[in-house]
């Protein structure tokens, strides 16, 4: 499997929300995207387009209603959401555009969150969290809950979250969007990080500052994909 060159690939993808109802929705039309092993990858387009649904299946926590998706080569359409939820826990990490951090929680232990079910215990938790929160300049937040946090602070929380579980595909929808533009650049240095370390990275936005760093550029045009190679 590791000959393979695509980390994810996604073959005549659909998605149709209500559909057959009278508010159907067809956010995504025959979309054929492959993203290459240690590759960035940038899919852009217009409120409305398709980007959140699109980045959503490729992290498994949407299903397509048509098409095929290809993890490393291997067809996973038809898996269960018990192994989907596998594949999530153990090669993808996911960065909301709306960071989803546990309020009221402090930053160590939103980070460690995904570590619990893996029977990870509390101190070895702590020292991975505090070591990546530390690694993202945040070592003196790491006790403060989100609501004490910035947005870019909130946002640098979730993308430890993402990478606690040391995933090769990280997946980040419009993850500067939130934030203001010094803490963005940041946010860009990390990801070039990430990708010197060899990641797979896949990202929605609308911040023409994270081209530059593209491998390929994907526009989405009400559902329909243009661009890149
Ligand atoms: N759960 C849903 N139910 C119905 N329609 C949805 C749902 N989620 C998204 N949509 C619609 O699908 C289209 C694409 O949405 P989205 O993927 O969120 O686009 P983007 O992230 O580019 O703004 C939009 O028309 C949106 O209204
Ligand atoms: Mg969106």
């Amino acid at each position: 499997m590791t000959g393979v060159p695509y980390m994810m690939e996604c073959r005549g993808v659909w998605k149709i929300y209500n559909e057959g109802r009278p508010h159907e929705v067809r956010a995504l039309v025959d979309i054929n995207i492959a993203v290459r092993k240690g590759s960035l990858t940038v899919l852009t387009g217009p409120s409305g387009s398709g980007k959140t649904t699109l980045v959503g299946i490729m992290g498994t926590i949407e299903r397509p209603s048509r098409g095929r998706v290809y993890l490393e080569g291997r067809e996973i359409t038809g898996f269960s959401d018990v192994a989907l939820s596998m594949i999530r826990r153990e090669r993808t990490g996911l960065v909301f555009q709306n960071f989803n951090l546990l309020p009221g929680v402090p930053a160590w232990e939103n980070v460690a969150y995904p570590l619990i079910p893996q029977g990870v215990r509390e101190g070895e938790r702590r020292r991975r969290a505090v070591e990546l929160l530390s690694a993202l300049g945040l070592a003196a937040r790491v006790d403060h809950p989100p609501e004490e946090l910035s947005g870019g602070e909130q946002q640098r929380v979730a993308i430890a979250r993402a990478l606690v579980n040391d995933p090769d595909m990280i997946i980040l929808d419009e993850p500067t969007s939130n934030i203001d533009a010094g803490t963005a650049l940041q946010v860009l240095e990390i990801l070039k990080g990430l990708k010197r370390e060899g990641k797979t990275l896949i990202l929605s936005t609308h911040d023409s500052d994270l081209f530059g760093e593209a491998d390929e550029i994907y526009r989405l045009k009400g559902g329909v994909l243009e661009g890149g190679g």
